[in-house]
């Protein structure tokens, strides 16, 4: 299979280890293995078993007790159906190649992480795009917009909540809703819920919480067809580790997963493994130090964008670390960022790796110098007379 460049991936080649400082960034904020060992009770014990960690091969679906680890996070999810990939990018590969056939129809969300779309391309689908919609109320989902979309032979449906680029994010109420419209049809839905775990984002002036009853449940355990990808990378900030997952109630569809597995990855690394179990022991410590990061940081935005309301549409993210905005400017946003990636070293990301034509950046709230570096981008803004 033959696959075009991937448009953002090679936007941050280019600029994420030149450029000091980073507003773009998807990730939240990341730690070193001495930090993450140390929150065990027994930090020294901790760091002689990671010592140990066997450096033969791991088990291909991943190491069982990280499986079981997983399987908890989702309410009715037993260990044999989730599969363990390197980062969620090699689980998305293989579950496009495993589902879909030339010819298939997919519907995806828009805009949209590039491979979420591409692999279904690439493998001769036909994919429409269900565009979400600019609204006075930020970035909102039509779902008869989708509905509009959908044909008798649709095999899949896929989603990503919260959503990247633009911090949409599906409520119970809206998941209850496509979940109801893909067993009409009966097709799957693919969800990319990698920035799950960071509760939905309050408003100014107050803290962000954790998930509430507006949250949605993971598609797994919503919709017998749901298949969900998650990842260690984003909200637990630990991308350097490559842990990610799939889990789906089809006991068929995750063994087919699995056998494409063995044509990647094979197995997981046993380090990141043994690691990733211990992230996840201490998961809504990781969580809760990210959701703070983040609400402290959009009350900088919220402050920021509020001063400078003639330049932006500021869109705050409904929940995750990422928001999708809009500059008034003429200049293309390509040429936009990357002058302002040269002249001031402070990195945005152009809507336009997304196939998007309109002047949107995307920004990234989840790091401790978001404050700081967003400071760099307003005395450039000031030293350009563009504020
Ligand atoms: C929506 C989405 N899915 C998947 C990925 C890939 O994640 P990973 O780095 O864990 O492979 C990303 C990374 O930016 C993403 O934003």
């Amino acid at each position: 299979m033959r696959v075009p460049a991937f448009e953002l991936e090679v936007f941050f080649g280019k600029y994420e280890f030149s450029t000091p400082y980073l507003l773009a960034q998807s990730d939240c904020e990341a730690m070193s293995i001495e930090a993450l060992l140390h929150l065990e009770p027994d930090a020294a014990k901790a760091q002689r078993e990671f010592l140990n960690t066997s450096l033969g091969y791991g088990e291909n679906n991943g190491r069982p007790e990280l499986r079981r680890a997983v399987a908890d996070l989702y309410t009715d999810m037993a260990e044999e159906n989730v599969v363990l990939f390197t980062g969620a990018q090699e689980g998305i590969f293989a579950c496009m190649n495993t589902l879909l056939e030339p010819g298939d129809h997919v519907v995806c969300m828009f805009p949209a992480y590039q491979s979420l779309y591409e692999v279904a391309r690439s493998a001769g689908c036909k994919v429409d795009l269900w565009h979400l919609r600019q609204t006075d109320a930020g970035w909102q989902a039509d779902l008869d917009d989708l509905a509009a979309l959908l044909r008798p032979d649709t095999k899949a449906i896929v989603l990503n909540t919260p959503h990247n680029p633009t911090g949409f994010t599906l409520d119970k109420a809206q998941t209850e809703a496509l979940c109801a419209l893909a067993r009409k049809h009966g097709a799957w839905i693919f969800c990319d819920e990698v920035y799950r775990g960071l509760g939905w984002n309050a408003c100014a002036g107050k803290t962000t919480g954790g998930d509430t009853a507006e949250a949605a449940p993971w598609i797994a355990d919503a919709y017998e067809r749901g298949i969900s990808l998650g990842v260690l990378s984003k909200a637990y900030g630990l991308p350097g580790l490559r842990v990610g997952w799939l889990a789906c109630k089809d006991a068929g569809l995750m063994e087919g997963i699995a056998r494409y597995k063995n044509y990647l990855s094979i197995c997981g690394a046993t380090p990141s493994e043994a690691l990733a179990l211990v992230a996840l022991r201490h998961g809504p410590e990781l969580l809760e130090k990210n959701r703070r990061i983040i609400a402290e940081n959009l009350q900088t935005a919220d402050a920021f964008f509020a001063r400078h309301a003639q330049l932006f549409t500021y869109n705050r993210p409904q929940a995750g670390p990422i928001g999708f905005s809009r500059i008034q400017v003429c200049e293309p946003m390509n040429d936009f960022c990357e002058r302002l990636a040269h002249e001031a070293g402070v990195l945005l990301l152009p809507g336009s790796v997304y196939g998007i034509k309109e002047p949107y950046f995307r920004m990234g709230y989840g790091r401790k110098t978001f404050a700081a570096h967003l400071a760099k981008f307003e005395e450039w803004l000031v030293s350009k007379r563009l504020v």
